[in-house]
């Protein structure tokens, strides 16, 4: 009898005894390929020697102190580290302070209220409105919620959250029209931006969110080139801040540190965590511009925020260690390299597939969109719960993907994310697509037959 609160008894944790590189065993001593990296969160795989010695080595000299008190090496060091890696233009829109908290969420949570102090400080106390994107998610806490766009997260809650304005994701496989192209698609999904800013009365809104590749909630979907350029002049025109939530696809999962470098643009605001910290701590981190922080800094002088384990010690020493071991053995490179094998092996036995609709990602962030119909793209009955099914057959087979239901609206649509570790074997590529394509099949096979019948449409 377990005192733990699961999140659900129908579906119960399988429990884990140990893990090595990209291999969890769990109590009876089944292995599982972690193919996932949990949430695409393990990128040095597991039980990483350097890591670890990092973070013991921490325990050892500085444990814990208080953020209000002390500062300490391993949190300026790690702001160093960030800071040196983003593209600079030599002005205040440089991004170049570092706030480190626990997760995602409180990353989210931090950055939407330094946007709202920003404006306060400037004298612009009526912006308030928070544009954000459908199907996208920044987190679980309220704040987080209130700016996601995952209706089905956000439903319950809704009575809780803050009102945001929801622009349409930018998702070509399913919104793009067959005589758009990818400039003009983006082009009218960036204009959709602006229609909700125009919307609002002038000078309300106050920062623009977005995931530049939607992560667990559209199964990484990467933007059309030049959307996210169209984006930042729209948040420009209207003296709006650009945060970007770099939490699941940032940080080297797509063979750059931040994505925001592929798409060209510069965002006031960047949220990271999960390959910041690899797993090994929970670490998550704000990236903010000259300006913002000066704002604050000038203006009333402090940042009306904070959490008692921000900048943690051992958090920001083990995140520091992944991110020396990402580049000192050159691993984005690896990522891209790999990348290209994972997506390609990926499209050979998927490609044709009748039930996939869609292969996307970039680099080792992949996703794999599951239809009941590849011509009219119809979804399967949202009741089967096909992402479901097929995480069961592969987990049974020791495998590990990262799906989700609800990828049209948050009720309709299925799909799956492989995000494995930056270091894995490539001999393990092969195993994985076996494993996802057996599993896909297992669950198509065990579905009623009239459920290849299109939903929908
Ligand atoms: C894009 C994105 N933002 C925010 C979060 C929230 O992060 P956390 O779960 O660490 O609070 C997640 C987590 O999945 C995420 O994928």
């Amino acid at each position: 009898m377990s005192h733990v609160f699961y999140r659900t008894e129908r579906n119960r944790p399988i429990r884990a005894a140990s893990a090595d590189g990209a291999t969890i065993a769990d109590a009876s001593g089944k292995r599982y390929i972690d193919a996932s990296g949990g949430a695409a969160v393990a990128c040095l795989g597991h039980n990483h020697p350097r890591v670890i010695a990092a973070i013991e080595r921490q325990l050892r000299t500085l444990d814990y102190v208080h953020s209000t008190f002390f500062t300490h090496s391993p949190a300026e060091e790690l702001a160093d580290w960030l800071i040196r890696l983003v593209p600079k233009r030599g002005t205040p829109d440089d991004l170049d302070r570092a706030y480190f908290c626990s997760g995602g969420s409180e990353a989210v949570e931090a950055a939407l209220k330094m946007a709202r102090q920003y404006f306060v400080e400037i004298g612009q106390p009526q912006r308030r409105t928070v544009v954000s994107r459908r199907q996208s998610y920044h987190g679980n806490t309220l704040g987080a919620l209130s700016a996601g766009g995952n209706m089905a997260r956000r439903a319950l809650y809704e009575p809780l959250l803050f009102d945001v304005a929801h622009a349409p994701p930018c998702y070509a496989y399913r919104d793009k029209r067959a005589d758009e192209t990818d400039e003009a698609y983006g082009a009218r999904v960036a204009d959709a931006v602006e229609a909700e800013i125009l919307a609002r009365p002038p000078g309300t809104v106050m920062a623009f969110i977005a995931e530049p590749i939607v992560g667990a909630t559209l199964g990484a979907v990467p933007p059309v080139p030049g959307y996210f350029k169209r984006v930042r002049e729209i948040c420009d025109r209207h003296g709006v801040l650009m945060i970007l939530d770099e939490i699941m696809c940032g940080m080297g999962r797509t063979g750059s540190t931040f994505v925001f470098e592929e798409e060209g643009v510069a965002p006031d605001l960047v949220v990271v965590a999960k390959g910041l910290g690899g797993g090994f701590q929970p670490v998550g981190a704000v990236l903010a511009t000259r300006r913002i922080y000066a704002a604050i800094q000038d203006g009333s002088g402090a940042l009306k925020h904070g959490h008692t384990y921000e900048a943690h010690p051992v958090a920001c020493a083990g995140a520091l260690e992944v991110q020396k071991v990402i580049a000192e053995e050159d691993l984005l490179a690896r990522v891209r390299r790999l990348g290209a094998t994972l997506s390609d092996a990926l499209v050979d036995r998927l490609g044709n597939h009748r039930h996939v609709g869609d292969i996307r990602g970039r680099g080792l962030f992949l996703g794999v969109e599951i239809v009941a119909d590849r011509g009219s793209k119809a979804p399967f009955d949202p009741g089967l719960a096909v992402h479901d099914r097929i995480r069961r057959h592969a987990m049974e087979s020791g495998l590990i993907i990262y799906p989700m239901g609800g990828t049209i609206d948050g009720k309709r649509g299925d799909h799956f994310i492989v995000s494995p570790p930056f270091t894995l074997d490539e001999s393990l590529v092969g195993v994985i697509v076996d494993g996802v394509a057996s599993a896909v099949d297992r669950a198509i096979a065990e579905l009623p037959r009239e459920a290849a019948r299109a939903v929908g449409h």
